[in-house]
């Protein structure tokens, strides 16, 4: 299958020495992103619009998929989920030019390389799509999740003070990032680089 990015997918990556293969998300994997979401601290799910480990959040986000305003690719091994990012993007909104990256890796497999991997390859699928701008949000204490979008080019572009609540009922900050790729591709134009001499 091909990739909204133009990419041949299924495709084999190397982490943490082993193998992985990052996919598009079909129906029937609905019990492994289950499993998945399940087996994450619940704080690493905050910055999420809804609680992925209710089997009704994963219907609809199925039903997104199926319309066409979401794309997820999904990193496997051995048949279990072991990382995912989606790719929001609503061409009849009012922002058809902002697609949305969600991110998300199994705790032990962090600082790996897995993470950069998906980003970039959602990356890749946000601009097939169009996207002009890229945004990303998550809580303002994950350092990792903060670093590993700084390091690939997203600056801070809001805070939302208060914004989640957990299951305790503590609130927390959310921090949006941002990555304005129109303003990063004129400027490698002007040095003289292309579209595929940098990473994003
Ligand atoms: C964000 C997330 C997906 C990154 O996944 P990952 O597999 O750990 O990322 P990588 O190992 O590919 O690291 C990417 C970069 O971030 C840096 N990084 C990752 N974790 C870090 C940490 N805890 N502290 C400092 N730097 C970190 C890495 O050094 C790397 O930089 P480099 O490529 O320049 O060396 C992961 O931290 C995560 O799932 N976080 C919880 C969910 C979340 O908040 N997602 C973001 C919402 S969009």
């Amino acid at each position: 299958m091909t990739a909204p990015s133009g990419r041949r997918l299924p495709r084999a990556v190397v982490c943490d020495g082993t193998g992985a293969v990052v996919r598009t998300m079909a129906a029937g994997d609905e019990a492994a992103i289950l499993a998945f979401a399940r087996g994450l601290p619940a704080h690493d799910l905050l910055f999420l619009p809804r609680d992925i480990t209710h089997p009704k959040v994963l219907a609809a986000w199925v039903n997104e998929i199926e319309r066409g305003a979401m794309v997820t690719l999904l990193a496997v091994r051995e048949d279990a989920v072991v990382g995912c990012a989606a790719i929001v993007h609503d061409p009849l909104s009012w922002s058809p030019h902002v697609a949305e990256l969600r991110v998300i890796v199994a705790p032990g497999l962090r600082g790996k390389g897995l993470g950069r991997i998906l980003m970039e390859e959602a990356f890749s699928v946000a601009v097939s799509l169009g996207a002009e701008k890229i945004v990303a949000q998550m809580t303002a204490d994950q350092v990792g999740a903060v670093t590993a979008f700084e390091s690939m080019g997203y600056r801070a572009e809001a805070l939302l003070r208060d914004h989640v609540k957990d299951r305790s009922g503590s609130k927390h900050d959310i921090v949006v990032l941002s990555h304005d790729v129109a303003a990063v591709q004129a400027r490698l134009e002007a040095y003289g680089l292309g579209q595929g001499d940098a990473p994003p």
